[in-house]
């Protein structure tokens, strides 16, 4: 699929580039301020949260060692399964530590309500989360995310590392796709 067959699929640009870069520059300053003085560990789940890690993290003024899990709750479809799965684990102890979780976004909070519990029973000293985007449902879960970039309506997205069937997910910025493209 070339740039072109990629645009003809998209229905809207929902957050363009430009609005993610400067989101991400008062996201990585709060995290500055916030963890001043304190060691801070990142914690990326794969593989959308690639690049807002790559370009969170690269905006902060300080040390950040970041380590990556891979869970699933989603299968290729658009729906989460409510089932999580960890595909690949941290390298890294995090006893102690002050994790920070890097994620593209939060849908129905299940899979980050699941992963905060799961890090903090590890012996974290603090677990947070930093995701780009939300939508509504995730009002509903008891799940605290201290980092929002942008709340957007409930619909499916992609692009900036998050995929339709792994496709889409290097699109420079957050669109929809047509209705058509995934059969609905
Ligand atoms: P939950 O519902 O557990 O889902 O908060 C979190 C994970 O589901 C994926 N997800 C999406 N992926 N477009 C995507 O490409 C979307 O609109 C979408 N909504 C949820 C995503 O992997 C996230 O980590
Ligand atoms: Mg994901």
């Amino acid at each position: 699929m070339d740039v072109a067959d990629m645009g003809e699929d998209l229905k809207e640009v929902l957050v363009t580039e430009e609005e993610i870069g400067l989101r991400l520059d008062e996201m990585a300053a709060r995290i500055d301020a916030d963890y001043a003085g304190q060691d801070l560990l990142l914690v990326g789940v794969l593989k959308g949260a690639v690049y807002v890690m790559a370009d969170l993290s690269r905006r902060l003024h300080r040390s950040a060692p970041m380590d990556w899990m891979a869970v699933s709750s989603y299968g290729s479809g658009t729906k989460s399964s409510g089932v999580v799965r960890i595909l690949k684990d941290l390298d890294t102890d995090i006893t102690d530590r002050h994790v920070l979780i890097v994620e593209d976004i939060i849908d129905s909070g299940l899979t980050l309500s699941w992963l905060v519990g799961n890090l903090s029973s590890r012996g974290a000293a603090s677990v947070e989360i930093a995701a780009l985007l939300r939508k509504p449902e995730a009002a509903k879960v008891e799940v605290d995310v201290k980092y929002v970039g942008f709340d957007i309506p409930t619909e499916f997205v992609v692009g900036y590392g998050l995929d339709y069937a792994e496709q889409y997910r290097n699109l420079p910025f957050i669109g929809t796709l047509r209705p058509e493209v995934y059969g609905g």
